[in-house]
């Protein structure tokens, strides 16, 4: 922990959706050394239960959340050990995604690939922030942050469609658009409840989701997550930024 890097109030608890690689778990670590208590949620077990036992080594109180977006009832089981165990969640991280449609041409992408990635970018975080909406709300100070991208903003791709002509990823760019959507109708819906809910766009990093092809790292990609999770009461809410930058929608 650094002077700029204050700790977490006390009894902070923290989940991650795919925390067990990339951006998610150096989201998780950042929350961790922080002082969070973070469920580092991993929908493959053995993925998860060796992330959380090198994130343990870092030190930091991190526990295994055996959990796919994708699939209700483990959704329904993580929320009900969350509310068994803590009774509120103060930080909800969507992070889990998956990107089906790299480098297929845009009249070339089927329904079904749109329905796979919906499926997890879209509707995964649906399942998710719904199940724990209500610990959130008893957090008094909740925050989600949902993993988005630039390429998601309908701004930037109306406005500059000859810089984004090489990314035009029809099922990944629209589900991020949706998950902005998303984003500003949950701000709305929360507000009374005092949880914060923004929109993150980590940078083009370095992970398995693109082949390495980024050019940051996941731990640079997480700073701009673990800020908007860590908001203050007068931080903002419906926004969406970078490291660096407010993002148009
Ligand atoms: N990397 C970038 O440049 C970049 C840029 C903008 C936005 N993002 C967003 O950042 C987020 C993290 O991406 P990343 O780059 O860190 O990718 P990554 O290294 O591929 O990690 C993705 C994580 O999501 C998990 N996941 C996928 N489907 C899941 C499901 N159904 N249930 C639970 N977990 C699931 C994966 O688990 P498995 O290991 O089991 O597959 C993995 O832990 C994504 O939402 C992505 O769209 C990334």
């Amino acid at each position: 922990m650094t002077a700029t890097e204050p700790a977490l109030p006390a009894g902070t608890v923290a989940l991650v959706t795919g925390a067990n690689k990339g951006i998610g778990y150096q989201t998780a670590r950042k929350l961790a050394a922080r002082g969070a208590t973070v469920l580092v949620g991993a929908r493959d077990a053995e993925r998860g239960a060796a992330a959380v036992t090198d994130l343990a080594a870092g030190g930091g109180d991190v526990r295994l959340c055996v959990l796919d977006v994708t699939d209700q009832a483990s959704v329904t089981a993580a929320a009900d050990r969350i509310a068994r165990d803590f009774g509120k969640l103060d930080i909800l991280v969507n992070n889990a995604g998956v990107l089906v449609d790299q480098g297929v041409p845009v009249l070339e992408v089927t329904a079904d690939q749109l329905r796979r990635t919906y499926e997890t970018n879209v509707f995964g975080v649906v399942a998710v922030t719904s199940a724990l909406a209500p610990l959130l709300a008893k957090s008094g100070r909740g925050r989600v942050v949902n993993l988005s991208s630039s390429l998601g903003s309908l701004s930037v791709n109306a406005a500059e469609p000859e810089r984004l002509a090489p990314y035009q990823l029809l099922a990944y760019n629209s589900s991020k658009s949706a998950l902005n959507a998303l984003t500003l109708m949950y701000a709305n819906a929360l507000k009374d409840a005092g949880v914060k809910v923004n929109s993150a766009e980590p940078g083009y990093v370095a992970t398995d989701l693109n082949g390495h092809a980024g050019f940051g790292t996941a731990e640079e990609g997480a700073e701009v997550v673990v800020r908007l999770a860590t908001l203050d009461q007068d931080g903002p809410t419906a926004s969406f930024q970078s490291a660096t930058a407010q993002l148009p929608w």
